[in-house]
């Protein structure tokens, strides 16, 4: 990024403080200046920590300047982006109207790694985007499966003799996503990832020893960030049309903070929830309404997964496994799921292959 366009995303960003955007307002000062500018990447708060690094430029946070009379309207067309740590930037559209109908691709676990060399599903899931053109995308966590961090993969250990780099884990994670950028071809569209417990493997190693951080050039984060993706932590869910209508996530935790898991996970789920999920990790794809007493309908889905069609994991192997390939595209109305339709792998390779 050029010293001038630097400079001009902290310029518009003052301006919208002194408008009274607050730093992390609805929308932010950040997210005003990025619509205002329309520069082809997004604004969020890893572009200003480049800009930090490379040209020690940052906005005067004390300019922001309490508008005299608020209307609390948020523009419907502004998706805000709230900064909750510097980890992870949540986007959080507006409630939309009720009747209001949103379209949303959706991608399970896709697991990528240099095991899995060939990424073309990715680029089929963005001609799939462009041609369909939903309101947003949402893949639901394992995008990375990150086996350099894993913990069975232990030094002295044959998994640990078999795993990646990190460098060749972050390679293939840019080539994937890379992949799903060139089959969108500029099509803009909201993209959201919900972190799974694979992109978890990370966070955890970087719990252990931080000051590797320092270290990293790329992280899952920078991935998806440099590429305009938004995403939240694993196990927390996210509300793409405001209020509290679907939530998805990678797998809802449980008392324990584990993952619902077992042959039927989504009835435990579907009992718990006073909401609709929709969530991956089992890689079995479903739909499935849970009635209540007050005639309320609860909807889960689960959106199988994304991996090459008929590709196991060597973990799976030889087991009962019930995998199935493909994604989702799930109309919201008002914000509740009405429809899921489920488009096999084999199907998106013949119509975007
Ligand atoms: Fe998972």
């Amino acid at each position: 990024m050029s010293e001038s366009l630097s400079r001009r995303i902290i310029e518009e960003i003052e301006q919208c403080l002194v408008e009274g955007y607050q730093r992390r307002g609805l929308p932010s000062a950040i997210e005003e200046a990025g619509r205002r500018l329309n520069p082809t990447r997004r604004i969020n708060a890893h572009t200003l920590n480049r800009i930090r690094e490379l040209y020690s430029l940052a906005p005067d946070w004390s300019l922001y300047k309490p508008p005299a009379e608020t209307t609390g309207v948020v523009p419907a067309s502004v998706a805000p982006v709230i900064v909750v740590n510097p980890t992870y930037n949540v986007s959080r559209a507006p409630a939309r109207g009720a009747k209001t109908k949103t379209l949303i691709a959706a991608i399970g676990d896709v697991h990528d790694g240099p095991s899995i060399p060939d990424k073309s599903r990715l680029l089929w899931a963005g001609r799939l985007v462009k041609d369909i053109k939903p309101d947003i995308v949402i893949q639901d966590g394992d995008y990375f499966t990150l086996d350099s961090v894993s913990r069975f993969a232990a030094p002295g250990t044959l998994e640990g003799k078999e795993a990646p780099f990190w460098k060749d884990d972050m390679a293939s994670g840019k080539e994937a996503v890379n992949a799903f950028e060139e089959g969108r071809g500029g099509y803009e569209v909201d993209k959201h990832c919900c972190l799974g417990n694979h992109e978890d493997r990370y966070a955890s190693q970087i719990g252990r020893q931080p000051w590797a951080l320092d270290a990293l050039k790329d992280t899952p984060h920078t991935i998806l960030g440099d590429r305009g993706w938004t995403y939240s932590p694993y196990g927390e869910f996210y509300f793409p049309v405001g209020g509290r209508g679907t939530g998805f996530v990678h797998v809802p935790l449980n008392r324990m903070g584990k993952p619902f898991g077992g042959k039927f996970a989504e009835n435990q789920i579907g009992n718990e929830s006073t909401f609709d999920v929709v969530f991956g990790h089992t890689h079995r794809p479903l739909v499935k309404p849970f009635p209540k007493l007050n005639n309320e309908i609860i909807k889960v889905v689960n959106l199988g997964c994304f991996l090459p069609d008929g590709h196991v994991e060597p973990y799976a192997r030889h087991t009962l496994h019930g995998w199935e390939y493909g994604m989702y595209m799930i109309t919201l109305l008002g914000g509740r799921i009405s429809k899921a339709d489920w488009i096999p792998m084999a199907e998106l390779e013949e119509r975007y292959g």
